[in-house]
C-alpha cells in the first residue's frame, strides 16, 4: 500500500494505516505484525489506548519478519490528556519513545483540546518537532475554535487534525476549515466502530462493486482527500480493509454517500471512562456538543 498524502511542512503520509484503540498490549503486537505483513505502512496509537508497549513490541517482530526499515513505517501517537502543558508533555513523550521502542515517531498528536492546557502542551509539540523527535505535529477532536486558538501563537502550524469521521458523521464545516488552512482531516473510527457496517444503502453500493461495505467507506474516505485508520482485531478484516486501491467510486456513489451524513457523534461517549483529568474531559465534550 504506497498511496501517500503531503503534509504541510512536505513530509509524506499514507492515507491507510491502522489503528489500535481499544485493544490491550498482547492484541495490539498481534495486529501490528498482521498489518505490515499485509502492507500497512502505518499505524495509529495513543498512550490513552495504553498500548504503546505492544505496538512497540508489534512493530520490531513486524519490520524484522517483513524485511522493514522503521523509516519504512509511519507512527502516529497522542498526548494523553492527563500529561499536557508544556514541561509534563516533554517529560511524559520521552516514556512513549521508549515504549514505542523507537527514537522519533512520525506524527505526534494533542489527543483532546483541554482547556486551560492545549496552547502550552502545542509549545511543547513544537519543540520535540524542533528536536526531530516527530516528523510531524498536529491535534485530535478539535474543533474550528480551538483550531483557530492554535493557529493565532503557532510557529508550526498542526499538519493533521484527527477526528471522528465516517459516514453518518462528516463534520463538514471542520472538513472545510482543515481544507481552507491546508491541515489534513483524518479519519477516527471511519467504519463507526463497525457499526455503519450494516446500513443497507451501503450494502446496495458494496455490492456493485464487489467489495465489502468496510471497503466502500474507506475507498470513500481516500476520495474524500481524508487519512483514514479503520481498526481490527482479526487477520483477515485487516487485510480486506487494505484492499481498497483496485477500484474506484463513481462520482455519483461519493455523492450519495456525502448525503448519509446525520451530523451526529458516536456511540462511544456513552461508554467511554476518563480516569485522569474529569474536568479537561467535560469540557471538551461540551465543547464539541455546542
Ligand atoms: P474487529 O476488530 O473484531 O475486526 P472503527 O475502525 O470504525 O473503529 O471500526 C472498528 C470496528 O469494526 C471493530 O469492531 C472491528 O471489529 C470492525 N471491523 C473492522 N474492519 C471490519 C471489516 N472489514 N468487516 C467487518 N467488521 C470490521
Amino acid at each position: 500500500i504506497e498511496s501517500c498524502v503531503t503534509l504541510n511542512n512536505g513530509v509524506k503520509m499514507p492515507q491507510l494505516g491502522m489503528g489500535v484503540w481499544q485493544v490491550n498490549n498482547t492484541q495490539a503486537a498481534q495486529s501490528v505484525e498482521w498489518a505490515l505483513k499485509h502492507g500497512y505502512k502505518a499505524i495509529d496509537t495513543a498512550k490513552q489506548y495504553g498500548n504503546e508497549k505492544g505496538v512497540g513490541i508489534g512493530l520490531k517482530k513486524g519490520l524484522a519478519d517483513n524485511n522493514l526499515k522503521r523509516e519504512d513505517i509511519f507512527l502516529t501517537t497522542k498526548i494523553y490528556n492527563g500529561d499536557q502543558g508544556y514541561e509534563s508533555t516533554l517529560e511524559q513523550f520521552e516514556g512513549q519513545l521508549k515504549n514505542l521502542q523507537t527514537d522519533y515517531v512520525d506524527l505526534l498528536l494533542i489527543h483532546w483540546p483541554v482547556d486551560g492546557t492545549y496552547l502550552s502542551t502545542w509549545k511543547a509539540l513544537e519543540e520535540i518537532y524542533r528536536q526531530g523527535k516527530a516528523r510531524a505535529i498536529g491535534v485530535s477532536n478539535f474543533n474550528i475554535t480551538k483550531l483557530q486558538d492554535i493557529l493565532k501563537t503557532a510557529s508550526v502550524k498542526p499538519a493533521v487534525n484527527q477526528m471522528e469521521f465516517h459516514p453518518l458523521c462528516q463534520e463538514e464545516d471542520i472538513k472545510n476549515f482543515c481544507d481552507e488552512q491546508n491541515i489534513y482531516l483524518e479519519a477516527w473510527s471511519p467504519l463507526g466502530s463497525g457499526s455503519v457496517l450494516k446500513d443497507t444503502r451501503l450494502q446496495k453500493i458494496a455490492d456493485k462493486y464487489n467489495k465489502s461495505v468496510a471497503q466502500v467507506i474507506l475507498r470513500w474516505d481516500l476520495q474524500r482527500d481524508i487519512i483514514t485508520i479503520p481498526k481490527s482485531s482479526h487477520e483477515a478484516r485487516i487485510e480486506q480493509n487494505a484492499d481498497i486501491f483496485d477500484f474506484e467510486l463513481s462520482d455519483d456513489d461519493v455523492n450519495e454517500i456525502n448525503g448519509f451524513d446525520l451530523d451526529k457523534r458516536s456511540l462511544w461517549y456513552g461508554s467511554f471512562t476518563w480516569h485522569g483529568n474529569p474536568d479537561g474531559y467535560k469540557d471538551s465534550v461540551e465543547e464539541w456538543d455546542d
